[in-house]
């Protein structure tokens, strides 16, 4: 495997090119890949650009208080590692490698319902808090059991997303066979050439047991983690709806993260259903194209929820300055997808290691750079949006 260390390994981008050497050509474009035309995937990293820093000059942070609280949680930096489904292919025990680098890095792991791992080994991998994101996949009663085996682990938070009625068209994973790979049709042996040129990442695979199921995911009905095979028409079949909120409040009992909120409606909507925060997120650009971008977005959420619920943001975070940029706007943290992803794909818990090491540098520079003491000092005033955004 690659050195992820400097100077190999300077940014998010040297993450995600040695993701790329090291993974099948249809695990990397799960990764890296986003809905149809690709157009929100590409604004969601753009719009950060177009924010521009005011800085304070002459000013000397010799220490930096990064460290905030989010669902009143101390966390070391404002950036968690967000839900991504199925990431024990991209490395052995994926899942559980992230959340201990989470852990060790001092803020949260959200696991996904997606995950190729146990909840209860991943809550057992890291020190520190962890949250379970929840669809309905299975049904009722298999979330149910897993809200009941989350909350016994000591998941603290249940994350819930809503953008997800239908899985978004991916092209690039029509375009790779995924599905017959993942179904094992007769379909898929065209495309077996991705995996057989990539023989390390084969080898860690197949040493790896337990993967093309979900074992968070346990329908009564069959008393077996749901297969891999199943899972598009089977989250066409879940919808959640805010019908739905009641019962999973209940079955959970403790605070709930609505995640894929991108208008100031469904922010209310989620204060009412008694969301202790709301995610303003389009799912890293995988569910419907040329929606809004988050950071287009996160502005009008916070002036819809009046301070009543906490609001947190994700999508094309790559660089310590969009984590700062997202807070000047009002979010109270950053999630980060992609960029962790990519590490583990390159490198395992070291890849993970290092994403997060560079975005908090880069996150601490930013704010020396800026004449800002911490996190909870940032404001719109260190920020210039863009003039057509005024205007609304
Ligand atoms: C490969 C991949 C899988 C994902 N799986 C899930 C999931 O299972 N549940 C979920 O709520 N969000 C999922 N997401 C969305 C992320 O939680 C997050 O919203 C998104 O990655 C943020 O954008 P970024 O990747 O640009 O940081 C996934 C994202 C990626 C890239």
């Amino acid at each position: 495997m690659a050195s992820v260390a400097p100077p190999n390994v300077v940014n998010i981008s040297d993450l995600r090119r040695l993701a790329e050497r090291r993974l099948p050509r249809a695990v990397f474009d799960y990764i890296d890949g986003g809905a149809d035309g690709e157009v929100t995937l590409a604004e969601n990293t753009r719009v950060f650009d177009t924010v521009t820093f005011r800085p304070r000059c002459a000013v000397a942070i010799p220490q930096c208080e990064l460290g905030t609280t989010v669902l009143g949680m101390p966390v070391s930096m404002p950036i968690l590692l967000a839900p991504v489904g199925s990431s024990r292919m991209f490395y052995p025990r994926g899942e559980e490698v992230a959340a201990q680098q989470a852990g060790l890095a001092g803020t949260i792991y959200i696991l996904s319902t997606l995950s190729g791992c146990r909840l209860e080994d991943v809550k057992r991998a890291t020190s520190g808090p962890a949250w379970y994101q929840l669809y309905l996949v299975g049904g009722r009663d298999a979330a149910r059991a897993a809200i009941a085996r989350a909350k016994a682990a000591g998941f603290s938070a249940l994350v819930v997303t809503i953008d997800t009625p239908v899985a978004g068209l991916r092209e690039r994973d029509v375009r790779n066979g995924t599905k017959e790979l993942l179904a094992r049709t007769p379909g898929m042996f065209q495309h077996l050439w991705q995996f057989l040129a990539r023989p390390g990442w084969l080898l860690d695979t197949l040493g790896d047991g337990g993967l093309m199921k979900f074992p968070n995911v346990v329908p009564p009905e069959t008393g077996q983690p749901f297969p891999y095979a199943d899972i598009t028409v089977a989250l066409e079949q879940t919808t959640v709806t805010w019908d739905d909120m009641g019962w999973i409040r209940e079955a959970w009992g403790g605070p709930i993260i609505i995640k894929g909120v991108l208008t100031g409606d469904d922010a209310r909507r989620a204060v009412d259903e008694g969301a202790s925060a709301v995610v303003v997120s389009n799912h890293g650009a995988r569910q419907l194209d040329t929606v809004s971008s988050t950071l287009r977005a996160l502005p009008e959420v916070v002036a819809a929820v009046q301070g009543r619920t906490e609001v947190l943001m994700d999508g094309g975070v790559r660089r310590g300055g969009d984590v700062a940029k997202a807070i000047c706007l009002g979010a109270r943290a950053v999630l980060v997808g992609r960029a962790y992803a990519y590490g583990l794909g390159a490198g395992g818990g070291a890849g993970v290691a290092r994403a997060i090491e560079i975005l908090k540098s880069d996150y601490t520079r930013t704010l020396k750079l800026l004449g800002c003491p911490g996190t909870s000092d940032l404001d719109r005033s260190y920020i210039d949006v863009p003039t057509s955004w005024k205007s609304q």
